[in-house]
């Protein structure tokens, strides 16, 4: 029996609708459940083929359960390896570096100095930075936003330098990215599963949050939707996420990627509608099935993007299987051969200390503190 869970938090409809849907099928030797966990041993492998992650975003605890699940063969969907690594700057560079349109966004250091931390620890940082040049570059009304995060938290629209210097004086410890400001005409939320299902959703940011999804909006031009498509398929193989979801804005008929950072995203059916539900609940269901028939028992069955796999492997070598979706990724993404030795040769111990290293957990009280846009009245990604 290959059994199939799911880890999640406080979603209510998308948890149960997905469980229900495979057990319904009565595919021989698989079943789904919710995860359950009584204790975490090291190397100790899960009862589980496959996982479905909905919310260690939120609970550390849960994605060091996931790793070590994922070392001894659980198929976890989200890679929690990845989910890890990644942050929505580097990903806006590596969609530039994917040939992916996004705004033009410049890194911002914390406002406040990190727990632990003296002026001393930032001798490496100009002060005062060059503001008048990320300015000049960025352009007025900006976005500002965290480096890490989702759900609309901390989303400021910014006019001028004196707004953002107010605004930037409120994050306290978050990393914040200041962004071209996209005007946009259209806008799409898409979800992607497993590579290559995506679903193409109209969306209407600037409505209240019931009304978001759009059911009956203007025609839009197949060429458009074709390019939405490919750039989100073309995205997720970089990434190498199996769930997520991708935002596009539209401007002058180019689709601009804004939030493409999404492992857990919102698949509550009171947001997405009915139609995108039973979407999501039947691709993931045949998802996670697949990926429960193709398990290897005591074997890596993660996934992994382009961008790993070119900087472990920049080899001629053909990709093994055809359903990888690696296989659509472009050959841009390849990485210098140099740093791929530097991966391969890097002893053990020092993989050790960067993990010591990952971001401390959010102790900051900044998220609590009201943007100027929105945050307090819009709705979370699944918790
Ligand atoms: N560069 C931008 N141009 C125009 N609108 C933006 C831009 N960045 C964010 N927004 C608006 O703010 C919303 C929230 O920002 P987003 O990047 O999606 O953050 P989150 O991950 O919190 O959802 C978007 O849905 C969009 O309406
Ligand atoms: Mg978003």
């Amino acid at each position: 029996m290959k059994k199939i869970g799911i880890l999640f938090g406080q979603e209510n409809t998308f948890p149960q609708a997905f469980i229900d849907r495979i057990n319904e099928k009565k595919i021989n030797g698989i079943m789904a459940e919710a995860v359950m966990i009584d204790k975490v041993m090291q190397a100790d492998p899960t009862e589980y083929a496959v996982i479905i992650d909905r919310i260690s975003q939120d609970v550390p605890f849960y994605r060091a359960y996931l790793k070590n699940a994922a070392i001894s063969g659980t198929a976890v969907l989200n890679n929690p390896f990845w989910w890890s690594a990644d942050e929505k700057f580097f990903n806006n560079a590596l969609a530039i570096k994917t040939g992916v349109p996004v705004p033009k966004t410049v890194l911002l250091p914390s406002k406040e100095r990190p727990d632990d931390t003296t002026e001393n620890s930032f001798r490496n940082l100009k002060y005062p930075m060059d503001w008048d040049g990320i300015f000049e570059h960025i352009g007025f009304p900006a976005y500002m936003k965290p480096f890490a995060g989702g759900g609309w938290k901390n989303v400021y629209k910014l006019n001028n330098a004196d707004e953002f210097f107010k605004s930037h004086s409120e994050t306290g410890q978050l990393i914040m990215m200041l962004q071209e400001e996209i005007v946009f005409n259209e806008y799409f939320r898409c979800y992607c599963l497993g590579g290559n299902e995506v679903r193409i959703m109209q969306y209407e940011p600037r409505n209240p949050h019931h009304l978001r999804y759009v059911h009956d909006g203007p025609p839009l031009s197949q060429k458009l939707l074709d390019t939405v498509k490919d750039y989100t398929i073309k995205l997720n193989a970089a990434l190498g996420y199996d769930f997520n979801t991708v935002e596009f804005a539209v401007r002058d008929g180019i689709p601009y990627a804004i939030d493409f950072c999404n492992p857990a995203p919102d698949a509550d059916i009171n947001s997405v509608g009915l139609e995108n539900f039973e979407w999501v609940v039947e691709t993931a269901a045949n998802m996670a099935i697949k990926r429960a028939q193709e398990h290897k028992p005591g074997q890596m069955n993660l996934t992994w993007g382009t961008f790993v796999k070119n900087a472990v492997a920049p080899t001629t070598k053909k990709p093994a299987a055809k359903k990888t979706p690696a296989k659509k990724a472009p050959a841009k993404t390849t990485t210098p051969a140099a740093k791929a030795t530097a991966v391969k040769k890097a002893p053990a111990k020092a993989a050790a200390t960067k993990a010591k290293k990952e971001t401390p957990a959010k102790t900051t009280t900044a998220a609590t503190k009201k943007p100027v846009k929105k945050a307090t009245t819009t709705k979370r990604k699944s918790k």
